[in-house]
């Protein structure tokens, strides 16, 4: 572990933190590749679900109406096809708002210990009210009761105010208690590209991408340089 100070300026080399040689995939042969991504996704997803504790936490970006992305993550909580992820949040966030005004956003999982990241590009669209309960009901009960205490990314004074809410939220709220609050909501993010990438040994990575046809309802695959 080093740091230097370079013209007079704090430093510090993260360059000196290699990582840990990573498990060692067989390369991806194009020959061998499913026509479209959800198999491949779902094959990737159940491998990083074995090896990862997180295998369905993904980074979502979003750009603001005034142009500032930002990026946090999430759960994805289903996939479906062609190629959708839903992810489930609070309406008053900042990725809400961004998807309101922009519904262009990205998706990044990344599976370190198969070394291993899939990026999505696509486009959000909100679910309907009743779907958006019918999943708030399969959220676990304690889930549920957080999920009532302040809508979400409002700013509040302390941890106090959230202990002090549950005392009288949580007793309202019975563990059978299923109606959503309206500020509860999901996301379909349909997916027009999205990119197969597999860390390689030196620096020999493998890139697959998929691009949707929608009109030809046809998937074009690709290989790009590492
Ligand atoms: C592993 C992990 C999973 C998360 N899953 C979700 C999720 O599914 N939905 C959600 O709204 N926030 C989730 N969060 C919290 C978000 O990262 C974020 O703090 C919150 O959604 C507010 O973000 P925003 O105001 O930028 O939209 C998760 C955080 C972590 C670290």
């Amino acid at each position: 572990m080093e740091s230097t100070k370079s013209d007079g300026q704090f430093f510090f080399w993260l360059w000196n933190f290699q990582p840990e040689p990573f498990t060692e995939l067989a390369p991806l042969d194009e020959s061998a590749l499913p026509s479209e991504p959800l198999s491949l996704f779902l094959r990737w997803f159940r491998e990083a679900f074995s090896a990862e504790p997180f295998a369905q936490a993904a980074a979502l970006a979003t750009v603001s109406q005034d142009a500032q992305p930002s990026v946090r993550m999430v759960l994805v909580k289903g996939v479906r096809a062609p190629l959708a992820f839903l992810v489930v949040t609070g309406a008053t966030s900042q990725k809400a708002q961004d998807l309101r005004a922009n519904a262009r956003c990205a998706l990044l999982f990344f599976w370190a210990t198969l070394y291993r990241q899939v990026i999505v590009q696509g486009y959000a669209r909100e679910v309907a009210r009743h779907e958006a309960q019918e999943y708030f009901r399969g959220r676990a009960p304690s889930h549920r009761r957080a999920s009532w205490l302040f809508p979400q990314s409002t700013p509040i004074q302390g941890r106090y105010q959230l202990e002090e809410r549950l005392a009288r939220v949580g007793n309202r709220i019975q563990s059978d208690e299923s109606e959503a609050p309206s500020w509860w909501t999901g996301y379909w993010i349909q997916a027009h590209r999205v990119e197969f990438w597999q860390g390689q040994p030196a620096r020999l990575h493998d890139r697959i991408v998929y691009e949707y046809h929608a009109e030809a309802r046809h998937w074009r695959c690709f290989r790009l340089a590492p």
